[in-house]
């Protein structure tokens, strides 16, 4: 029989966005094998209500729990902020999530303790990057942005248009008007446009991105459950989506600068 550690971890998000956090493991766990579900016929998930988002976190992390992973990641912060007690309801293994990675780098990294907090309407409506970050010190004072036109803009490809500049011009400015030193990217689709934040917010703010505080959690986690894949063979990827595989393959492949072999189309 397979040991568990030699199991995959599945990771999951509403469509591309959670390469990010894919990406991000293959560079700290090289070993570990990945199965990963973009929901990409129903992206975007942040402008719908926290019923509608629950019912397909369900509807994945059941899927995935019959891929007998190891782990859950929640790469997606929408899920994330109004679906995360559910997933843990109903998955009988770990369920990590990127709200917690981001909020608690965000708290360790701010020196003005002025933190602005991007991400999608449902995230932002949520508050849940406040509760988090409030749980490490309750004294930061938390701007938050809602950004509904960055996803689709992101699932088009368009990282470095003049449209996706103006549009984030125009959600920083209330945020750069407050004195904050931080600015969590709180949508897994923000850091595919990372360099183009950055030029706007300039180099003294510094952007937490939660696909890499993710890993170095996952890296833990795995280390202290003694659930990390001793096997040093080439890890086996697998890629479910929900919609037509080719735009999710072509900028999948772009984004991890690698061929997706294993990209498989399924019905929930
Ligand atoms: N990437 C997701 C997130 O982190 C959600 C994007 C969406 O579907 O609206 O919030």
């Amino acid at each position: 029989m397979q040991s568990i550690s030699s199991h995959p971890i599945g990771v999951f998000d509403s469509g591309i966005g959670g390469l990010t956090v894919v990406r991000a493991l293959m560079e700290r766990l090289p070993f570990e094998n990945i199965v990963y579900f973009g929901d990409t016929a129903r992206v975007p998930y942040g402008v719908k209500s926290p019923e509608t988002i629950t019912q397909y976190a369900t509807e994945i992390t059941n899927f995935l729990l019959q891929k007998d992973v190891k782990l859950l990641i929640v790469a997606c912060n929408t899920m994330a902020a109004v679906a995360y007690q559910a997933v843990k309801d109903i998955s009988p293994v770990s369920v990590l999530d990127v709200i917690d990675a981001g909020a608690r780098r965000a708290a360790a990294e701010t020196h003005s303790r002025y933190i602005g907090v991007i991400g999608t309407p449902a995230t932002i409506t949520s508050n849940a990057y406040a509760r988090a970050i409030h749980q490490h010190d309750p004294g930061i004072r938390v701007f938050s942005q809602a950004c509904p036109l960055f996803v689709p803009l992101v699932e088009e490809g368009w990282w470095n248009h003049p449209v996706t500049r103006l549009t984030a011009q125009e959600y920083l400015r209330p945020v750069l008007a407050e004195n904050i030193d931080t600015l969590v990217l709180g949508c897994t689709h923000y850091p595919l446009i990372k360099p183009l934040l950055q030029e706007i917010t300039g180099p003294d703010i510094r952007l937490v991105d939660s696909a890499e505080a993710m890993a170095d959690i996952t890296a833990h986690l795995l280390a202290d459950r003694r659930l990390g894949n001793h096997q040093r063979t080439q890890p086996k990827y697998r890629f479910f989506v929900t919609d037509v595989p080719y735009h999710f393959q072509t900028i999948g492949e772009g984004f991890l600068g690698r061929t997706l072999s294993h990209v498989e189309l399924v019905k929930l």
